[in-house]
């Protein structure tokens, strides 16, 4: 049976695109939040095959999208190189600290990942076995430069400024980090692929954050090294790239690091994307996030205009970031609905 997802993803333009969401197996989910208590808290979940599995398959059923995600985080792999990571209720991800020489000789070789993640393959499996027919499954990771960027800082920022320091004081030992993330990133994504994944998305939620020469640096250059590493493993592997924020520097980032499709933000304008970017790259996105919490006739004029502007191209129909706690999923059943209105 084909997937309309993976069609798509080779370049197939469908009347009406397929579906997926960030963050769709979460917290708005009534039964997302029964199996997290049941797993006692979110790495446990992360960690926990029977569980994780359960909760990727929950929006499946219950809303039929085209594609699963893993259920895990793109932060696993810091602890699987031997940094502490904890989630602070309400407050988001805590880490122990990488800023010096010492610390990041410290971290495991890339082969260790192994012992941390082998659950997360085994959730990946799981998947390949549960999943309908008709639905895709997503493997991910998280860019080298947004991983980095909360190993500096020990935690989430606004401006990303630890690492952004880092890197003005000693760009080389920055990249020595980077380096040892890209590594590990490989080893990890080669082994979602053996599991299972038939897609693979790689998050760079803080590309914004870095411009010019930094930009390449740190975050087009490790995503393309990636990106070949995963294609010499599977040349039939389709990659998502989210280079989050990264303005005019969207343009050309596709196609410079080698990637099949380029998940819009929401502030990126759909009629710009689909003029300005190549007709051969796929794009995913972008309702915002807050036009899924109004619903109503903001929802439906929002969706109208994505629709329109991705005309005539491959188009994945996803938002622009991840879908917010607070969302009523009776809007994601109307946001549906619409998309699929031909
Ligand atoms: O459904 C899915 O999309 C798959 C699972 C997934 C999660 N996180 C689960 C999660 C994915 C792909 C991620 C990626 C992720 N994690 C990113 C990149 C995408 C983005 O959002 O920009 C980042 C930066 C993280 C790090 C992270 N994880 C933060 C900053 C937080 C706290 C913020 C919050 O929403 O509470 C998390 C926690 C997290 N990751 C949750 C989920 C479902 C909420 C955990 C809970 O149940 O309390």
């Amino acid at each position: 049976m084909s997937k309309p997802f993976l069609d798509v993803l080779g370049g197939a333009i469908l009347p009406t695109a397929p579906i997926w969401m960030m963050r769709q197996a979460g917290r708005y989910l009534p039964e997302y939040r029964v199996t997290r208590q049941k797993a006692g808290d979110f790495l446990n979940l992360c960690y926990n095959p029977e569980l994780a599995t359960e909760v990727s398959l929950q929006p499946i059923r219950r809303y039929g999208f085209d594609a699963a995600i893993l259920f895990a985080d793109i932060l696993l792999i810091a602890q699987a190189l031997g940094c502490e990571l904890w989630f602070e209720e309400g407050k988001g991800p805590r880490l122990s600290v990488v800023q010096n020489a010492r610390a990041i000789n410290r971290l495991y070789a890339s082969e260790d990942v192994h012992q941390c993640l082998s659950p997360i393959y085994k959730t990946l499996g799981n998947l390949s076995n549960e999943l309908p027919a008709h639905v895709a499954l997503i493997g991910f990771a998280g860019a080298p430069w947004t991983v980095a960027s909360y190993m500096v800082a020990g935690q989430g920022t606004h401006d990303q400024a630890p690492a952004r320091r880092m890197i003005e004081e000693n760009p080389d030992l920055f990249e020595c980090l980077i380096a040892r993330l890209t590594d590990a990133t490989i080893t990890y994504l080669c082994a979602q692929i053996d599991a299972g994944a038939q897609v693979i998305k790689i998050f760079d939620s803080w590309a914004g954050a870095l411009n010019g020469k930094n930009f390449e640096r740190f975050v087009t250059a490790p995503t393309r090294l990636i990106i070949k590493a995963l294609k010499a493993h599977d040349c039939n592997i389709p990659i998502i790239v989210f280079p989050r924020g990264a303005g005019r520097d969207y343009h050309f980032f596709a196609h410079n690091v080698g990637a099949d499709a380029l998940a819009l933000d929401q502030n990126i304008d759909p009629f710009w994307a689909a003029q300005m970017i190549d007709k051969n790259v796929v794009l995913q996105g972008n309702l915002s996030p807050k036009s899924l919490i109004l619903g109503g006739s903001r929802l439906q004029n929002d969706i109208a205009r994505i629709k329109e502007a991705f005309t005539g191209r491959a188009h994945i129909f996803n938002l622009g970031h991840g879908v917010l706690p607070q969302t009523n999923p009776g809007h994601v059943r109307d946001m549906i609905t619409y998309v699929r209105q031909e």
